[in-house]
């Protein structure tokens, strides 16, 4: 059987100013406009799945509640970190969760901020992934780069394992730019694509022998769950008391198990504004406009407004994205920074 964890409890810095900490992106409608990211995530699981785990935040939990009551889905729980550690010890909550159960399932780990485009072929690979996690592998989704992002994680090809799948002889998570264009030049690296499949106990083995720490904190904050209707909440000072890590970094980058299932099915992870440009349909100079605008002698851009016109003149390469109270301008190739200006505001607060 398997068991999809749905990851929901990010802060999607990078697409302010219409990601907010009590709105982050997995919960906008960026890409469809009348299913949030989350939503989709949640409709393009595999009907044999069981219900899923939706782990999230305190804050946040009314917002995956209802916008999972809006598409009519029944999540087994919804799991609520009292404040985010990253997705190392998210995945072991739900991993022991799955334990405590008497099932060694095998987990199906999502993040919420993706899009794919060809549902057939994704449900394919993870098809592939089962028979792999069944072998006790870690498995990964990867796929071909199309340019040389540091916002993701890199993945060497190793040998094949005979059912469309490579062994990972190496793992990078974020590499900076000059070795990204090394990597995408030489051919041998897909990116992850940042979901996962193994056993539940796999996890927590690898975990243990690469993080104990981490694996000791969550072991301790999941036995003392505590259920309140949908959701279920973990001992507070325990999980507190865990380092922030993520996935890829605490497991993915040190484990020999791991495989990669090459993944070709329009994926898209709606990680930067520049992600999401890439993704969307565009006029024939190559813009995406979305609200009232003029655009005159612009090219290459994405501008989203919002109360009022905006009216642009020889602009290339731009992001504009305009709210309420915050209007963005910056250039497409800067996207990933804009990490920098939410940090600034948040010691400003
Ligand atoms: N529950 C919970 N708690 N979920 C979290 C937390 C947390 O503390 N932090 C992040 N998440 C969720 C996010 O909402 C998202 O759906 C998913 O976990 C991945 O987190 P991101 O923060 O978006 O990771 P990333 O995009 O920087 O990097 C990951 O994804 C890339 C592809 O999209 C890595 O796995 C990279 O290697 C990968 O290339
Ligand atoms: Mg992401």
């Amino acid at each position: 059987m398997i068991m999809p964890v749905i990851m929901c409890g990010g802060s999607g810095t990078r697409m302010w100013p219409q990601s907010r900490e009590h709105y982050p992106k997995q919960f906008l409608n960026l890409v469809e406009a009348d299913l949030s990211l989350l939503q989709s995530t949640v409709q393009r699981l595999p009907s044999n799945c069981s219900p899923a785990i939706a782990i999230t935040n305190e804050q946040h939990r009314f917002l995956v509640a209802e916008q999972l009551r809006e598409i009519d889905y029944h999540p087994q729980s919804i799991v609520l970190e009292p404040e985010g550690r990253n997705t190392a010890p998210a995945v072991a909550i739900a991993a022991f969760m799955a334990l405590e159960k008497g099932q060694d399932a095998t987990l199906l780990i999502m993040a919420s901020d993706h899009f794919i485009e060809n549902n057939i072929a994704f449900h394919q690979c993870i098809e592939n992934g089962f028979k792999l996690a069944n072998q006790n592998k870690l498995v990964t989704f990867g796929i071909v780069p199309s340019s040389p992002e540091t916002g993701y994680g890199y993945i060497k090809k190793g040998i094949s394992t005979g059912i469309n799948a490579f062994n990972i002889e190496q793992f990078v998570e974020k590499p900076d730019l000059v070795t990204a264009q090394q990597y995408v030049s030489s051919g041998d690296y897909l990116w992850n694509s940042g979901m996962f499949m193994f056993k539940a106990s796999l996890y927590l083995a690898e975990l243990e022998k690469y993080r104990p720490d981490i694996y000791q904190a969550c072991l301790e904050a999941s036995q003392n769950n505590q259920n309140d209707l949908d959701f279920t909440r973990l001992d507070h000072d325990a999980f507190c008391a865990c380092p922030s890590e993520s996935i890829d970094y605490a497991v993915m980058e040190k484990t020999n198990l791991g495989v990669t299932v090459p993944l070709d099915a329009g994926w898209c992870d709606v990680g930067s504004w520049s992600a999401l440009w890439e993704l969307l349909p565009k006029d024939k100079n190559n813009n995406y406009l979305r609200g009232d605008i003029i655009s005159e002698q612009t090219y290459d851009c994405y501008i989203n407004g919002k109360n009022r016109l905006i009216a642009t003149l020889g602009l290339e390469n731009f992001i504009i994205v305009d709210t309420d109270d915050a209007l963005l301008i910056a250039n497409k190739d800067k996207v990933q920074d804009i990490k920098k200006i939410v940090a600034e505001l948040n010691k400003a607060n």
